[in-house]
């Protein structure tokens, strides 16, 4: 590749200084940075050190002060509950500001956590709006996972305040929210002073006086908060994502780095101008939700969808297409998962023909591997680029991709694109060298990161470094495994550890096994995520029962399912486990989890030199027979775990 793609991407490498100082002319700042990267104390790398902005200054106010004020910023889509909303740029700097004021009469202030646990309203925006305006610290909170996630979460965070809604909608489904919330409150060990509901006219929530506050009364009775300057190495948020236990990850972001970059990726990655519709159908609760449905749409002053809906059901597989007629979408970006699933109902596209598309101009797809597939049956009945990129929520933006606004390069079907500027991809061996092209490894990426990319963990630095930066020293272990091809294209293929992802929803499969332990009947378990036409992945159960147990065994599996469900949450698409007599394992006792997956997907698999027992294979053959999972044996290697 000698195009621009190559030029701008060499740069970013050779003077990241340079390159980011540039794409930082993109953001208005209250005070220059003393250093573009502070490389002081490595490996914690700092952005714009010196430097102070606010976020959500740059993300509405500005565009008011510029003239946008009576642009559209956010539109609510909500099928479910057959209405659409449209809010200015004005009014949402009223509601913010409003907002910003009922957390600031509660005592929040600066560097405080806010958990915002909503659907997909803009309440939620709002309210993570609200939180940058003033400088807390917001961390949504997926409105899918159960209370015990949620106290999780909230045990680590510590909020002062937590923001809720009366419910949530999941097609034809009312989730009530609030009792959920309580729930988690009584369960979680740190007590928020405060929590803030909004009402929704489906469902009243009965807040407790004194505690509990009507967002809708406290907003009206509220005084406009101004925005407050932090520093650009401030955390804007903390998102948790799954990690090996059931311990989430707490992923921090910071406010000047994130800002520069997520704006830059507006014009560079999208090809989107201001003022256009961009449409992100993921949810706020994940970080392509912060990314693009909130910050960078915003940051670039365009108009963003918010879209409370499923691809399918709600009402047809026509949905996506009546959204992006009759709001002109310039950009859509959602995962392979919501592809499918509208393959599958009009594998003829016949509802889009209903539809006036011509505003459209790229699809892009992330969250999980595309398949050929599915990539194939989108380009040919849109007609245009439908771009893979790979990205995580350590990374916040794409890690590898196609770079519209910069080049649009040959789309490769079953790559991820090539490496966005500022990554420094590499694929390692075991041996931390670097694999010939086309060869699998670990996928790695060299630091310091570019802006954009996690801070840390919410004070758990070590945990950090430990888990990320310290088997590939000098380089960001991003838990992906693939390869580099000979033309710079890197293809994912699996992660390395153990984590799943079911519809585009990452998950620890390490998690959903603490819950399996905890049965009183299990004496052993193992849970991995085997293939799914339309999830890609969902999560399926091995338990051994402790010795005398002898009730039946669906009795004890419904449990099981029940258990994944109130602990984790209906997200987790846990629906079945197998009952088996023992576990496939080493000599030296690790779980064969890779093996039971590759019996499990009917791909070719070799015996393992170091297997306790062979004959163990053929028991769990048995058992995924009973569900009616095909089987063959072959050829290929246990991969690299994490978990013995
Ligand atoms: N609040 C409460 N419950 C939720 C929820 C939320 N925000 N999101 C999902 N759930 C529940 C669902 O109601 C469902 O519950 P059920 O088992 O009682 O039916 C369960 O969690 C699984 O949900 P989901 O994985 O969404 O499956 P589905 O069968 O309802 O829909 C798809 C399948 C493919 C249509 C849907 O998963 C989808 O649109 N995926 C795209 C995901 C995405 O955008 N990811 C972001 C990455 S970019
Ligand atoms: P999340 O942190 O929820 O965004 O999930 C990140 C993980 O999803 C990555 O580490 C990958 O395993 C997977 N992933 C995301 N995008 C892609 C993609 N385009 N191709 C392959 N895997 C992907």
């Amino acid at each position: 590749m000698t195009g621009r793609y190559q030029q701008i991407y060499q740069r970013s490498l050779d003077d990241p200084e340079g390159f980011w100082a540039e794409a930082a002319a993109g953001i208005d700042w209250d005070q220059r940075w003393d250093r573009v990267l502070d490389r002081s104390n490595p490996p914690f790398y700092r952005w714009f050190a010196g430097a102070r902005l606010n976020t959500c200054y740059n993300a509405v106010d500005r565009h008011v002060r510029d003239g946008r004020g009576d642009q559209v910023a956010i539109i609510h889509d909500s099928p479910v509950t057959a209405s659409i909303t449209r809010i200015t740029y004005r009014e949402l700097q009223d509601r913010v500001a409003r907002f910003a004021g009922v957390l600031r009469a509660l005592g929040v202030a600066k560097g405080d956590r806010v958990i915002i646990y909503m659907p997909m309203i803009p309440e939620a925006m709002v309210a993570m709006l609200g939180c940058a305006r003033i400088g807390a610290i917001h961390s949504v909170v997926f409105g899918g996972f159960a209370p015990h996630e949620l106290a999780t979460r909230i045990n680590d965070a510590k909020p002062r305040v937590i923001v809720s809604a009366s419910c949530g909608i999941e097609g034809s489904k009312v989730l009530k929210y609030k009792p959920m919330l309580d729930a988690a409150i009584a369960q979680s060990e740190h007590k928020p002073a405060h929590t803030v509901i909004f009402q929704r006219p489906q469902v009243t929530a009965e807040l407790i006086p004194g505690r509990d506050l009507d967002w809708a009364q406290a907003s009206a009775d509220a005084v406009p908060a101004d925005v407050v300057s932090v520093a650009a190495t401030d955390p804007l948020y903390i998102l948790y994502t799954s990690g090996t236990t059931g311990q989430p990850k707490g992923v921090i972001r910071d406010n000047g780095g994130h800002a520069v970059a997520l704006k830059w990726t507006m014009d560079a990655l999208y090809d989107v101008r201001p003022g256009e519709v961009f449409w992100a159908a993921s949810d706020l609760g994940w970080v392509v939700g912060h990314s693009y449905i909130v910050y960078a749409p915003l940051l670039h002053g365009c108009t963003t969808v918010v879209f409370e809906g499923k691809p399918v059901g709600t009402p047809d597989a026509g949905t996506f297409w009546r959204v992006i007629d009759q709001h002109k979408v310039s950009v859509l970006f959602t995962a392979p998962t919501a592809f499918r699933a509208i393959k599958r109902e009009d594998p003829r596209a016949e509802l889009l023909k209903n539809y006036d598309l011509s505003s459209l101009r790229a699809l892009f797809l992330a969250g999980e591997r595309s398949d050929p597939d599915t990539l194939h049956w989108a380009e040919t009945h849109l007609k245009l680029p439908v771009i893979d990129h790979w990205w995580q929520t350590e990374t916040g933006w794409g890690i590898a991709g196609n770079p519209m606004g910069i080049e649009l390069l040959p789309i490769k079907y079953g790559s991820a694109g090539v490496a966005m500027p500022g990554w420094d991809l590499k694929v390692l061996d075991v041996a931390l060298a670097e694999v010939k092209p086309g060869d699998i490894g670990a996928i790695v990426c060299r630091l310091p990161l570019p802006p954009g990319a996690l801070l840390s963990l919410w004070q758990a630095d070590q945990r950090f470094v430990t888990a990320c930066l310290t088997d590939y020293p000098g380089y960001y272990q991003t838990g992906d495994a693939g390869f580099i091809d000979e033309d710079g294209y890197v293809h994912v293929m699996a992660r390395t550890d153990d984590i799943i992802n079911v519809a585009g929803h990452r998950l620890s499969t390490g998690g959903m096994e603490e819950v399996l332990a905890s049965h009183p009947d299990v004496a052993e378990c193992a849970v991995i995520g085997v293939h799914d036409d339309l999830k890609g992945q969902v999560p399926l159960g091995f338990v051994v029962l402790k010795n005398g147990v002898d009730r039946p065994d669906a009795e004890i599996v419904g449990e099981l399912v029940q258990r994944i469900r109130d602990q984790i949450g209906a997200v987790a698409s846990f629906k079945q486990a197998l009952v088996v007599e023992r576990l496939p394992k080493t000599r030296s006792g690790k779980i064969l989890r890779g093996t039971m997956q590759k019996i499990a997907d009917s791909e070719t698999y070799k015996l393992p030199a170091t297997i306790d027992d062979p004959a163990i294979l053929a028991e769990i053959e048995a058992a995924l027979r009973t569900v009616g999972l095909a089987l063959k044996t072959g050829a290929g290697e246990e991969p690299e775990r994490a978990r013995g």
